[in-house]
């Protein structure tokens, strides 16, 4: 995409990425892209912040050229060493060998480590300023927000923020880079929402205390590195993502993620009563089938919801293996403190309960009422599922 001014002198050059399948080579973004959003600063000194993925490198530096002659670029600033953003470090460093390049410094261990690049690098401190002339940058270290060495950048004239992965999310802004463009902003909350769940979840106590470190900071745009520019309404993002940090020790939304997978169809027969009864209780439900939905989609769901039912079936003496691996993806992204029921099938002995109890431990779930059955469920056994959804959902909205 052609470099977009946000503001007087500084670009956003944003590559749209439709050809990675899997982002961090584990969520599906086929449907959606993602962009990486680099900046550049015009002005008596010249920066650029961060690059972007290295499959990309020769088209961005196209860019980059068209805009800025590379040999006059005197800072480089790099708020995140993931290789998204600095995939394209060591072709920048060719071109760009007078730049100084600056980042916390566990960054610049890292752009030793990742790309032997030792040489015109230079370590900040936090909140330490950089004048450009005009423009003024200040640097704040954001630890953990994903990776140790990440820091934003707040550039005081302007008052934006470049946020790097903070505040992004996937998709591809098409008709333009600005919030303001987009009456409708569900879509591009939505997939800010599942790139939180899947990506900076399980750091959410470190985004909490960068929010309040940056909080009194007046902001008039915020820029991350992935998604939207938010210049008509930079709180917005910001509000989201503190609201979902603060999910991390609960409690959440008052909603229902009901989680069903079945081998052969006797678990499945359950849910649209357990559905129904939610739903009679007049509380939100988001129903996802494990088997068929990628768990990239299920985070975000589990994350929101204070509630999750799961329905599954026993295997091999434990819980149906595809609903064990989102519930080991809701721990490691730290979804703690829910409350859950769970409903199942099993043949002879059981064990999905088991196993539920067992994990539940390590994330802080509560397990509630249990419905399991041998074999195909009875027409009882659908009663007694509405009922239990009913109750459940009751318990979620009165919390
Ligand atoms: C590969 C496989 C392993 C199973 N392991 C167990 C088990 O260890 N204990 C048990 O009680 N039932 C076990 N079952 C039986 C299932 O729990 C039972 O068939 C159930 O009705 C399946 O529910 P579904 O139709 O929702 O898939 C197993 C079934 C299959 C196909
Ligand atoms: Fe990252
Ligand atoms: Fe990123």
């Amino acid at each position: 995409m052609k470099p977009t001014p946000i503001s007087e002198n500084i670009y956003c050059l944003s590559i749209h990425d439709r050809r990675t399948r899997l982002f961090e080579g584990l969520w599906p973004i086929e449907k959606e892209g993602i962009t990486y959003n680099s900046y550049l600063i015009r002005d008596e000194k010249t920066v650029l912040i961060d690059l972007c993925k290295e499959l990309f490198q020769q088209e961005y530096l196209g860019e980059l050229k068209a805009l800025v002659d590379p040999a006059s670029i005197d800072y480089l600033v790099v708020n995140h060493m993931e290789p998204d953003h600095s995939g394209a470090l060591r072709a920048f460093r060719e071109l760009a060998p007078q730049a100084v390049i600056l980042g916390t410094p566990k960054a610049v261990k890292m752009m030793d480590d990742f790309f032997g690049l030792k040489e015109n690098i230079r370590a900040v401190s936090d909140g330490e300023e950089l004048e450009l002339g005009r423009h003024k940058l200040r640097f704040v270290s954001a630890p953990m927000v994903h990776w140790p060495e990440t820091m934003v950048t707040y550039e005081t004239v302007s008052q934006t923020l470049f946020s790097c992965d903070a505040f992004g999310g996937y998709g591809i802004p098409e008709k333009g880079i600005f919030d303001e463009e987009y009456p409708d902003l569900a879509y591009f909350e939505g997939e800010s929402l599942r790139y939180y769940a899947n990506i900076v979840a399980a750091f959410s106590k470190p985004v909490l205390n960068a929010g309040e470190k940056l909080a009194g900071v007046p902001l008039r745009m915020v820029a991350p590195s992935h998604g939207l520019v938010w210049r008509k309404d930079p709180g917005r993002i910001v509000d989201l993502y503190m609201r979902w940090s603060s999910y991390g020790k609960g409690p959440a939304e008052k909603g229902v993620t009901l989680l069903h997978g079945s081998m052969y169809g006797n678990t499945e027969k359950m849910v649209a009563s357990v559905k129904n009864g939610l739903e009679a209780a007049g509380v939100p439900v988001d129903a996802h089938d494990v088997t068929t939905t990628p768990v990239s989609y299920i985070l975000p769901s589990i994350w929101k919801n204070q509630g999750v039912v799961i329905g599954a079936p026993t295997y091999e003496g434990t819980l149906f293996p595809t609903m064990q691996l989102v519930l080991y993806m809701a721990e490691i992204k730290r979804a703690f403190n829910k409350q859950a029921i769970y409903f199942g099938s099993y043949g002879w002995g059981g064990g999905a309960v088991r196993f539920l109890k067992n994990q539940f431990e390590k994330m802080n779930w509560e397990l509630g009422e249990t419905l399991e059955f041998a074999g195909q469920a009875r027409e009882e056994n659908l009663k007694e599922a509405y009922e239990m959804g009913k109750r459940f959902g009751k318990l979620i909205l009165e919390g």
